[in-house]
């Protein structure tokens, strides 16, 4: 047969292969638009908040050998650190880690937290603390809710249980609390919890108990200056930390004891007298509900040191963290004068000859400038971590906020 015989059976054949070829391409095009547009939006999701965005390493960062899965984390609020485990240490450290990454994007937010409701209720003023679980909150896509208390339906009589239901009844999930007395967020949380609702209490501070975020912070800005690339507990053990000022009226003091000690850190605590009485150190072991021989948990060589001198706390010290004189705290006069507690306890450079050659400062803030550190010290990046201390509290309440907000995604 010739081919031009064959041609009026072809001809039929040859327009269906062109038809399915034109079809086929149509297609193709079609997918590889498709492709190419959920690529786009992959990548740009963080700036859209779309479900798609890429989440942080959480916490399996590249940088932390030792991570622990996000879902063993069971703690349902965190109201003080007295019993916190070193695996829950290392989960926030780790995680806190991760975030410190995305803080370092151009595009600063992940969608972790989007359609969740952190309201912080502080019925006591701050700067920092507020404004950091609050930039924590945002940088996560949490819709976020303030409430001061001096502007607030307290001022007719509202008592703090009936503004936390408030709170609840618009769908609170995560409820940030601070309080000058102490015990207000546990009283919370008992309440919550009585009514059954999933709502999460985090501790910002209740009068002279208790601090855990700030601890959380400051162990998170130690452990990441020794290893930035794996912040660990295990890191500061055998570490002398010196805690210096007033110790009776700070929550940041207790709650860094606990965390120090679970480190395996040697803390001494030095204050005159009046700011660190010797049943301190009783309170402690009644705190941690063991005896006084085996002083507290989790800690393989328990070593807590009370000084009513500085120099022997300061004696060969790795860090010393200072603390403020909470003047609005104290019930009578415990100090003759300022300036003389300067001279003896306010940490200056001259002092610091006594510590380890790169030694390093902390203070929770706001400081005294000229009382419990010198205004120089304070602003000499050689030894201050102050700055640092405030940028490392955003990226550890983003993890104490993830910890506790998918946790519950997760229960
Ligand atoms: C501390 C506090 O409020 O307990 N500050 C803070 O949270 N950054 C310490 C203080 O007030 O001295």
């Amino acid at each position: 047969m010739s081919c031009d015989a064959l041609m009026p059976l072809a001809q039929p054949l040859l327009e269906m292969c062109r038809s399915m070829g034109h079809w086929a391409l149509g297609i193709g095009n079609w997918a590889l638009g498709i492709v190419i547009l959920l690529l786009l939006l992959c990548s740009f999701a963080p700036l859209l908040l779309c479900p798609f965005a890429p989440l942080p390493h959480l916490p399996h960062s590249p940088h932390s050998p030792n991570s622990m899965p996000t879902n063993t984390w069971n703690r349902h609020h965190i109201l003080s650190l007295a019993d916190f485990t070193t695996t829950e240490y290392d989960t926030v450290l780790q995680t806190a880690a991760s975030f410190q990454e995305v803080l370092s994007r151009r595009t600063k937010k992940v969608p972790t937290l989007q359609g969740q409701v952190v309201a912080n209720l502080f019925f006591e003023s701050s700067t920092r603390t507020r404004s950091s679980f609050e930039l924590a909150a945002k940088r996560l896509s949490a819709d976020t809710l303030n409430f001061a208390a001096a502007s607030s339906s307290m001022t007719k009589g509202e008592t703090i249980l009936d503004t936390a239901k408030t709170y609840l009844a618009m769908g609170t999930d995560i409820m940030v609390v601070r309080h000058r007395e102490a015990g207000v967020p546990n009283a919370i949380a008992a309440e919550m919890d009585r009514l059954g609702v999933r709502v999460s209490i985090l501790n910002a501070g209740d009068g002279q108990h208790e601090h855990p975020s700030q601890a959380l912070l400051d162990l998170f800005t130690i452990c990441t200056l020794i290893n930035p690339a794996s912040p660990r507990l295990e890191l500061l053990k055998g570490k002398k930390i010196a805690i210096v000022g007033d110790i009776l009226h700070s929550r940041v003091a207790r709650s860094n004891i606990w965390s120090l000690i679970a480190s395996g850190a040697e803390v001494h605590l030095a204050a005159p007298p009046t700011l660190l009485p010797k049943l301190f150190a009783e309170y402690i072991s009644q705190e941690s509900g063991v005896g006084s021989q085996e002083l507290l948990p989790h800690s393989p060589t328990p070593q807590l040191f009370l000084h009513w001198q500085l120099e022997p706390a300061l004696q060969n010290a790795d860090f010393v963290m200072t603390l403020r004189l909470q003047k609005e705290r104290m019930t009578a006069h415990l100090l003759p004068s300022l300036r003389e507690y300067h001279q003896l306890f306010g940490i200056t450079r001259t002092k610091l000859q006594f510590c380890k050659p790169n030694v390093k400062v902390l203070h929770p803030g706001p400081v005294n400038r000229g009382v419990e550190i010198s205004s120089e010290l304070m602003d000499d990046p050689e030894f201050s971590l102050i700055q640092s201390q405030v940028s490392s509290g955003v990226a550890v309440r983003m993890a104490l906020l993830y910890l506790l907000g998918s946790g519950k995604a997760y229960s």
